[in-house]
């Protein structure tokens, strides 16, 4: 069920027995010279809309930009600042708290967004959100996606522009491979890092991945595993009422 595409009156109707509401949301940014800069929310979006399938739950659109401020050296990427990006989740979960959802469940695509999600969840949770239930699903850490990417490309996974993810988008995208030149890495530098320090560092974008491996159909796979091992933890998450 996909918010965007239902009218007022059909959101009313399904507030009138549920309160759930997935939240996909990801980041437009570099993913490397082979992966796409919609790779962190079209894999959300993806992952969402097969939770919600699945479970017949009502999906939000999603958030497509997100804490990138360390990719801004490469053209494409955009960021929010933390400050900014915190409201701005915040005030979409009191809108949609306001007409009466209640359990919301974030997938989502992008190791940067993570720490403010959890500051908003803090925040709403201190205001007083009365019944409201937030829980967060970073899609490619869960242990089933883990294992398998584990399987497929050992310890080339890496921390960014990951075979993973690239694989996911591919699948998505109808793309089987892209090949890809291993550049490496130049130095180091403490985290957090500049957007400069990561370009200098990290000449191509990839950190510590080889996106090369990425294969169309090892998406699929990972897409299925991760709506399974989702609606899984729902299903079973245990809650106050
Ligand atoms: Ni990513």
């Amino acid at each position: 069920m996909n918010l965007s595409t239902l009218t007022w009156t059909e959101v009313e109707s399904y507030l009138k027995t549920k309160n759930s509401l997935i939240l996909p949301i990801g980041s437009t940014e570099q993913h490397g010279p082979t992966g796409l800069l919609g790779t962190d929310h079209l894999c959300a979006e993806a992952v969402s809309a097969g939770v919600g399938a699945k479970l017949q739950m009502m999906v939000a659109p999603s958030v497509n930009y997100g804490m990138a401020s360390h990719h801004m050296a490469f053209s494409g990427s955009a960021t929010l600042r933390p400050s900014v990006y915190q409201a701005m989740l915040a005030d979409i979960f009191r809108s949609f708290y306001a007409h009466g959802f209640r359990r919301f469940y974030v997938v989502n695509g992008h190791g940067g967004n993570i720490n403010s999600v959890g500051a908003v969840f803090q925040e709403l949770k201190h205001e007083g959100m009365q019944g409201a239930s937030f829980a967060l699903y970073n899609w490619w850490k869960l242990p089933e996606v883990e294992a398998v990417s584990k399987k497929y490309y050992g310890d080339k996974d890496g921390f960014h522009a990951t075979p993973t993810e690239v694989s996911l988008t591919f699948h998505l995208a109808g793309i089987d491979h892209r090949p890809f030149e291993e550049t490496p890495q130049k130095g180091n530098a403490p985290w957090p890092m500049t957007a400069q320090e990561v370009r200098q560092v990290f000449p191509t974008g990839a950190m510590k991945s080889d996106p090369g491996l990425a294969r169309g159909e090892h998406g699929k796979v990972f897409l299925d595993l991760a709506v399974q091992s989702i609606a899984n933890a729902i299903q079973q998450a245990a809650v106050i009422e």
